[in-house]
Order: structure tokens, then C-alpha cells, then sequence
């Protein structure tokens, strides 16, 4: 089943199903192709944002099941038969492969579709349809992100973006793709007239985007995300990826970490943040077309990775250690990190129907 919320906090005593079921104005959908997850946006005819999401994964059904698709069907378990086989897909695939000690497969990986999964293109497609669902009207937009070229991994952006934008174009709609960082400056940058510094902390990379006025003034990407963190919380714990992942998503506060585990979290995070920073400020120096800021500028981290506790304020403290050459107001995190990408691209999509 996919996820499904409204990101409206007025609108929460509405039922968020009946919300989504009401006709969708032709103003384009939001759409975050995340390493992780999936989640589509889409205003629907009382103005509220309706959110879906769903894991980016999917899970083969071995062949030694005997499966009762009707049974399948009843229990809301989506599955696809794709070349004889049968997949389950996005959250579902998580739940049985945890139930039968199996792992999940992923249609990309470090943001990008993975070189290493041959059916990694028709089960993205497959999900993807069952988020966007059919276009209102032929040719409905749907703005969708796509990672900056990263600083540290050969990626071929091109690739990328070409073939999810020729899935959504299959679905019936107009695709547009858009960076990932940019769309989080539509989403939580209004009131500082789009200027700012946005990062988008993710499953598989981190995406950053300086902007002034709306306009990207620089943008990249780095290739470590909350993957990176899993693994080598994983390694160094002699513990499975999936418990690394456990241990990070549950209560940890970077300030207090309350076990070895944590502590171990608590450091690749750091490692990360520097990462990142020493590359913002290496960028920086290097690019002159970055525009002087003379007024302080507002820093905001968006994604899952951003969601443990105590992630601003280590952000902030790494961040004075580094000097940026631009005064700083402050870091925040976006109002609903999880989904701010995703309303950020609709948010786009509603500009460029204006014109
Ligand atoms: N409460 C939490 N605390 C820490 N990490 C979390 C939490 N919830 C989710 N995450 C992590 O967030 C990451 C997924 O975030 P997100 O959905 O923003 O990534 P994505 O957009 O799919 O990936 P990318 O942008 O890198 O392609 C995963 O690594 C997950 O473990
Ligand atoms: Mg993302």
C-alpha cells in the first residue's frame, strides 16, 4: 500500500483518503525519485498538498511459495508478474523480506538507477505508476528531481534523468525535471524571497543548493547519504546493515549518544556534515559566479537523514567551524522534512502553469 498524507496541518481533521479521491486540479504533481523513497505531491480540488510515498524497493516471490494472488490482492499486498516471476513492491517488499530473512532489491542506488539491478527500469516503472496514478488531463505536468553531478562518483546525470522522464512521459504525463536541492528552496525558502542555502539529506547523497532570488547559484551533490552511515555503523558493530539502520531511525540524539552503537552514529554523522561543509566551502572558493550575500542567509536541511535528533544543531556547530565567506542567520530543519522535496516540485509545477 502506498503511504498517504496530507501536508496541510489545517487540513488534518479532513480524511486524507476522501481528500485524495477528489479530482485533482490540472496543475501538475510533485515527484522526489529518491534512493530510498518515492513520494508524489498533488494539490487536489479543496487546495490541500496530498502526499503518497513508498519505498523505493521491491522483492522477488521464490519460486518454492505457492502464491495465492487473490490472497495477495485481499491483503493489499502489491505485486507485479514481470517475465514469469512475481515482485512484490515498495513498503510490502520491506515487511515479507524482514518476515523471510531476505533482502530487498533497489532500483538505484547513491541517487542514481543502479548500474547493478537489471530490472531496476520496469520496477520503477511499476511504482511509479501506482503513485501517479493517471494524469487528470493528457499531458498533466509532473515535475520530478533529479541529483546534481557529484563531486566525489562518476554519474551519468543524463542517463538518469532521461529514463525516468521517459517513464513519466509512458504514464501519460509531461515530464520536467528539476534539481533536488532547488525544489527544497521552493518549499521552505517563501518568506526569505528563495535565498538561502538548502541541503537535501538523503538515503543515498547529500544535495545542496545555494540560491539567490530562486535562482540556483550553485548546486552538487556528494554520493554518501543515511546508506553510507548504515554501512559503516554496520562494519565497524559487526552488526547487519538493517540493525545499523534500526539503531539510526530509532531514538538517537547526536548530542547523547546512550550506547556504543549510537556512538558509533553519532560519529560517521559527523564525518558526513564536515564532508559536506569542506565541500561546500572548497566550491565556494572555486566558483565566481556565487552571489555576495550582504544580507545573513537562512540554512535549511530537508530528507530523511536530517529527521535524528540533534541533526540542526550539529549542523550549525560544524558549520561555524567552517568559514563560508557569507553571513549565516541560522540552521533549521524544513517544516516536513520527509516530504519537502516533493512539494517543493509542485510548487514548481504551479509557477510554470502560471507562466
Ligand atoms: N528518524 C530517522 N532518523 C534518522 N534517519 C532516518 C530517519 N527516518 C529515515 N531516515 C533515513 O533517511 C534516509 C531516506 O531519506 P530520504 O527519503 O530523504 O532519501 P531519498 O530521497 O530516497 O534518497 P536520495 O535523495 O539520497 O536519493 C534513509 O537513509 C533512512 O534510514
Ligand atoms: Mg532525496
Amino acid at each position: 500500500m502506498t503511504n498517504e498524507m496530507l501536508s496541510n496541518p489545517s487540513a488534518s481533521a479532513t480524511n486524507a483518503q476522501n481528500a485524495a479521491d477528489q479530482p485533482a486540479l490540472a496543475l501538475g504533481r510533485g515527484l522526489d525519485v529518491g534512493t530510498a523513497n518515492l513520494v508524489s505531491s498533488v494539490q487536489n480540488a479543496h487546495g490541500e498538498i496530498v502526499v503518497k510515498s513508498e519505498r523505493n524497493a521491491f522483492l522477488e516471490l521464490p519460486s518454492e511459495f505457492t502464491v495465492n494472488k487473490a490472497m495477495l490482492t485481499k491483503l493489499s499486498v502489491p505485486y507485479v508478474n514481470w517475465e514469469n516471476r512475481l515482485y512484490v513492491l515498495g513498503d510490502s517488499s520491506f515487511e515479507l523480506a524482514n518476515l523471510f530473512s531476505k533482502d530487498v532489491r533497489r532500483p538505484m542506488c547513491d541517487g542514481f538507477l543502479s548500474p547493478h539491478e537489471k530490472d531496476a527500469i520496469p520496477m520503477l516503472r511499476f511504482m511509479l505508476e501506482r503513485l501517479l496514478g493517471k494524469p487528470s488531463q493528457p499531458g498533466e505536468p509532473v515535475h520530478f528531481c533529479v541529483p546534481a553531478p557529484s563531486i566525489d562518483q562518476e554519474n551519468d546525470t543524463i542517463y538518469h534523468e532521461g529514463i525516468v522522464s521517459g517513464l513519466v512521459q509512458k504514464l501519460g504525463f509531461t515530464p520536467h525535471a528539476m534539481n533536488e536541492a532547488h525544489a527544497v528552496v521552493f518549499s521552505e525558502l517563501e518568506e526569505q524571497d528563495f535565498t538561502g542555502i538548502t541541503v537535501s539529506c538523503g538515503g543515498g547523497m547529500f544535495n545542496v543548493c545555494v540560491a539567490y532570488k530562486s535562482i540556483p547559484a550553485l548546486t552538487f551533490s556528494v554520493g554518501r547519504g543515511g546508506d553510507w552511515i548504515d554501512e559503516h555503523v554496520a562494519k565497524v558493530m559487526g552488526v547487519t546493515t538493517a540493525r545499523a539502520t534500526a539503531i539510526k531511525e530509532g531514538d538517537v540524539d547526536l548530542r547523547h549518544p546512550k550506547s556504543r552503537e549510537e556512538e558509533a552514529v553519532v560519529l560517521y554523522y559527523r564525518s558526513l556534515i564536515e564532508y559536506v561543509l569542506a565541500n561546500l566551502k572548497q566550491r565556494f572558493e572555486v566558483t565566481h559566479d556565487v552571489p555576495q550575500f550582504t544580507q545573513p542567509v537562512d540554512v535549511v536541511v530537508a530528507g530523511g537523514t536530517s529527521l535524528v535528533g540533534g541533526f540542526t544543531e550539529v549542523f550549525a556547530e560544524e558549520l561555524r567551524k567552517v568559514d563560508l565567506s557569507i553571513p549565516i542567520n541560522g540552521v533549521r530543519r524544513a517544516e516536513d522534512a520527509f516530504t519537502s522535496v516533493a512539494r517543493g516540485c509542485l510548487i514548481n509545477a504551479q509557477f510554470s502553469s502560471e507562466g
